[in-house]
């Protein structure tokens, strides 16, 4: 055992400064080296040895084989979906947490992370607008705390009886894990009503009057709205204020799912934008979004904390004695594990080392860039900005002369799969108002207004050349 710790020591020493070294030169590589076929071939052929390996071998091999070759979504040119911002400094903050691996499901067993996971709770339900009576806590994305979310609004609004002629409200914009989310705890797709949207995809609150007006007609139940505070594909805020309004009016449960765009609320031009939000019942904010984390980290913030104590709490017969808080709730009070990692306690490490205003700078940073490409796109000819820049995400397609519809959404699919394949950048299309759309969300603290003008000018080339072969295959 001794000698393994040894080696242990100076293979952790190489670790961290081959660490530090990739994250400083992410920048100048590729986001993605395609896994050699070598590296396919061996790991295919490895077994589970019956007798263990010797520790260096298994340390290269797997740094060689297995993590080089991973998509580095944090790299500063991936654009794609919602791209990581982890850093070196959360990842610190995870190392030190998974080494002392803190069971972090109640105060008797780490009181001090217990702590640290409540302050936290706390400062960002002020930073939501939510009153003393909020709770929260930390689950592993966003997907989970929606789930979650829903599951306390579920509760707090139905009786047993009333659940099978329950109706909630989203918006075609919403993010999907919303809906899987209702699956997951019960509702039936025919349940849940998917409400258009306006020209700049928020959700159309008329329209939500009149579907929550012809349900209660119908005998249905109404009973929780989900607004988006930054939609993954267009970064759109939906009307914050005034579904808060239909849902006061019809006695109605409010969720916000701020998984993307919460984290503007550290930027004062960001808060302007989310107004409405402290009007919410529930929050999804994912810190492995915007705020520098390593995955696995996301809030849920409810405004009253007894109405995920309500849902969640159990109380087994052999964890009595450990029911020490007190005001006698435990975080496995508040969600769907017992046994919970300290997910936040590296998001307070990074809090505590770049201070809450670093995070407002990235946020503006972030949204100047979108702004930047849209610009850009707009000077562009031929182009057309679909959705403009929301929060750090814009939507723009090439639109040449003489081509279909359809023709340009097969031109604008090969600038964004050249690209991508090329290493230099990672764009995928989305879908807007039925077409391919090129999709840019520009969130990464590193990048650089180069980066932007170059992945543009790219698409542009590759877009181009795209459309010209269409023209020359018709003649
Ligand atoms: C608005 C929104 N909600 C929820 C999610 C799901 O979050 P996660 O992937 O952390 O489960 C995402 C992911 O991109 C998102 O953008």
């Amino acid at each position: 055992m001794e000698k393994t710790n040894e080696k242990i020591k100076k293979i952790a020493r190489d670790f961290v400064s081959r660490t530090v070294e990739f994250y400083g030169e992410l920048g100048k590589k590729p986001f993605f080296t395609p896994s050699g076929r070598a590296a396919e071939e061996r790991l295919g052929k490895q077994e589970i040895p019956e007798e263990g390996r010797d520790l260096s071998e298994v340390y290269e091999e797997m740094l060689g084989d297995v993590y080089s070759h991973v998509l580095f979504s944090q790299h500063p040119r991936a654009f794609s979906c919602v791209p990581s911002t982890a850093s070196l400094i959360s990842w610190m903050g995870d190392v030190m947490t998974n080494a002392f691996n803190p069971h972090a499901a109640c105060k008797v067993n780490a009181p001090a992370a217990d702590l640290v996971e409540r302050k936290l709770v706390r400062w960002m339900a002020d930073l939501a607008g939510y009153p003393g009576t909020a709770g929260g806590i930390f689950v592993s994305g966003g997907s989970v705390a929606n789930l979650t979310a829903l599951t306390a609004a579920r509760d707090a609004r139905l009786t047993g009886e009333e659940r099978a002629k329950a109706v909630v409200y989203v918006s075609d914009q919403t993010h999907s894990s919303v809906a899987k989310g209702l699956l997951v705890i019960g509702f039936f797709p025919e349940q849940i009503r998917k409400i258009p949207c306006d020209a700049l995809f928020r959700m159309d609150v008329s329209r939500l009057n009149a579907e929550i007006e012809a349900d209660l007609a119908a005998g249905r139940k109404p009973f929780a709205v989900v607004g988006s505070a930054g939609t993954t594909n267009t970064g759109s805020v939906d009307p914050l204020g005034e579904i808060s309004s239909v849902c006061k009016k019809y006695g109605m449960w409010f969720h916000v799912d701020g998984a993307y765009g919460a984290t503007a609320l550290l930027s004062g031009r960001g808060r302007e934008r989310l107004r409405g939000i402290e009007l919410s019942d529930s929050l999804s904010w994912d810190a492995h979004k915007w705020m520098l984390q390593t995955y696995g980290c996301s809030l849920v913030l409810v405004r009253d904390r007894a109405d995920l104590v309500r849902s969640f709490a159990a109380h087994p017969e052999y964890l009595k004695d450990a029911e020490t808080s007190e005001d006698g709730v435990e975080f496995w009070d508040l969600g769907p594990e017992l046994t919970r990692p300290a997910r936040s306690l590296k998001l307070w490490f990074t809090l505590q080392v770049l201070g809450s205003r670093e995070f407002g700078r990235i946020v503006d940073h972030g949204c100047a860039l979108s702004e930047l490409a849209e610009k850009t796109v707009r000077a562009r000819e031929g182009w057309e900005v679909v959705s403009p820049a929301s929060l750090a995400v814009v939507n723009f397609r090439f639109v040449p002369e003489g081509l279909t519809e359809e023709e340009r959404d097969e031109v604008n699919c090969r600038a964004s799969k050249e690209i991508t394949e090329s290493g230099f950048a990672q764009v995928y299309t989305t879908e807007l108002c039925g077409r391919k759309v090129l999709r840019l969300c520009t969130i990464h603290p590193e990048t650089t207004e180069e980066d932007v003008l170059e992945t543009v000018a790219r698409l542009a080339k590759y877009a181009s050349a795209a459309a010209e072969d269409v023209l020359r295959s018709r003649r």
